[in-house]
C-alpha cells in the first residue's frame, strides 16, 4: 500500500472547515482533535484561509493540516510553500496535477467519473477524491468504478453525514471520507466546541 492511501486509512475521517475567522479556525481544529479527528482540510474560501492554516499549523494541535479548493496551479505552489501536509482539489486539471508532482505534494485529486480518474492515473496518482459525492450517486459510482479501476481508492466527499458515512466506509475501495458536518454552524457562531468535540467523537468511532 503507498504511503499517502496508508495515512488516508488511519485519519479515515478528513472534515472539510471553512474558516469564518482565524481565531474560529484553531478552536474548531482544537475542539475537533479532542475528539479523535486527526486532520483537517482547510478550504479556501474566505479571505482569512492562508492566515487561518499558518494558525493551525503554529498551534501544533496534532492533526495534519490540509488544504482544499485547489483550483489552479498558483495555488498548488503556494501551499507547497506554507509546508501543508496534504492538499485537495474539487477537480482535476493537468497544469494542477503537474505543478503537485513538481512540487512533491500529497494531493487527494478531486474526480466524478471514469475519465477524469484516467487522466490523473497517467498522472501516477491513485488516491482521489469522489466529489461531490452526494450528486454523483457516490455509492453506486464507486462500486461501478471497482470494476475497471480495482486498484484506486477514495476519499467520497460533499453530501457525506454522520447517517450515510458507514455505507461509504464500508465500501472495499473507501479509504476515507470527508465532510462538514461535524462542524455545524450553529455550534461555530456559537462557540459551542463541546458539541464539536462530542460529533468528532461519534464520527471517528463509526
Ligand atoms: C464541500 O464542498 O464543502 C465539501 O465537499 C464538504 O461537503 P459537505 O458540506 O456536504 O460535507
Amino acid at each position: 500500500m503507498d504511503n499517502l492511501r496508508q495515512t488516508l486509512k488511519d485519519l479515515k475521517i478528513v472534515p472539510v472547515l471553512t474558516p469564518v475567522s482565524v481565531e474560529k479556525t484553531v478552536e474548531m481544529t482544537r475542539a475537533m482533535a479532542a475528539g479523535g479527528i486527526n486532520s483537517v482540510e482547510i478550504t479556501l474560501r474566505t479571505d482569512c484561509a492562508f492566515d487561518a492554516i499558518k494558525a493551525v499549523q503554529e498551534a501544533d494541535l496534532g492533526v495534519q493540516v490540509g488544504v482544499g479548493t485547489i483550483i489552479n496551479a498558483e495555488l498548488v505552489h503556494k501551499v507547497a510553500d506554507m509546508g501543508v501536509d496534504f492538499a485537495v482539489t474539487p477537480g482535476i486539471t493537468p497544469a494542477v496535477l503537474s505543478a503537485a508532482k513538481e512540487r512533491e505534494l500529497n494531493v487527494l485529486p478531486g474526480v466524478s467519473g471514469p475519465s477524469e480518474l484516467m487522466l490523473g492515473l497517467e498522472y501516477g496518482y491513485t488516491n482521489f477524491k469522489l466529489f461531490p459525492a452526494a450528486v454523483v450517486n457516490g455509492l453506486a459510482m464507486l462500486k461501478a468504478l471497482a470494476g475497471p479501476f480495482p486498484d484506486i481508492c477514495f476519499c467520497p466527499t460533499g453530501g457525506v453525514s454522520e447517517s450515510n458515512a458507514n455505507e461509504f466506509l464500508s465500501l472495499p475501495n473507501v479509504v476515507c471520507v470527508g465532510g462538514s458536518w461535524m462542524l455545524p454552524k450553529a455550534a461555530i457562531e456559537s462557540g459551542d466546541w463541546n458539541t464539536i468535540t462530542e460529533i468528532s467523537r461519534r464520527a471517528m468511532s463509526l
